[in-house]
């Protein structure tokens, strides 16, 4: 095994997205990388600076969503490496997939904004859809 990609959302499922990532590399050895995408967040009627200052603050909580995971991660014995990026989640991810050669996804089935009725949220239901490599989907 290769690369294995863990994405995650700082939701409570991340948690054993990092923890199932980590027992495939465990056991299969190859590179754990986790990935935490920030949403591209200009809404109409917020001015330049506005964005700018909402964009500077999700760039801070998405180190800390890094930085907790990589420190988890390193707890389960294992060096991850942190991986940050901007724009579309479902898109940003299948994209990094395919440019580094990544050989499993695991991703979560719900994440931060869990409405529980739906069988997978946006995000992973495009990734499961649009990836070219497995993905092992956490519930
Ligand atoms: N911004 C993100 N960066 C990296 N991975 C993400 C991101 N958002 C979601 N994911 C991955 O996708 C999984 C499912 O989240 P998803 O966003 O599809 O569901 P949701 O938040 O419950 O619903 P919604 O479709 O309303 O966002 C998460 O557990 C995580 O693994
Ligand atoms: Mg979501």
């Amino acid at each position: 095994m290769g690369k294995v990609l863990a994405c995650i959302d700082g939701s409570e499922i991340s948690d054993r997205v990092l923890t199932q990532a980590v027992e495939r590399v465990k056991k299969e050895g190859g590179e754990l990388v986790v990935l935490y995408v920030v949403e591209d967040f200009c809404p109409i009627g917020l001015t330049e600076i506005d964005c700018d200052m909402v964009r500077e603050l999700l760039m801070k909580e998405a180190k800390v969503i890094i930085d907790q995971a990589l420190a988890k991660v390193r707890s389960l014995g294992v060096e991850g490496k942190g991986v940050i990026k901007e724009g579309r989640p479902a898109d940003v991810i299948v994209e990094f997939a395919k440019e580094e050669g990544v050989d499993e996804i695991f991703i979560g089935s719900h994440g931060r904004h869990g409405a529980k009725k739906v069988l997978l949220g946006s995000v992973s239901s495009r990734v499961v859809e649009y990836a070219t490599c497995p993905v092992t989907v956490i519930k």
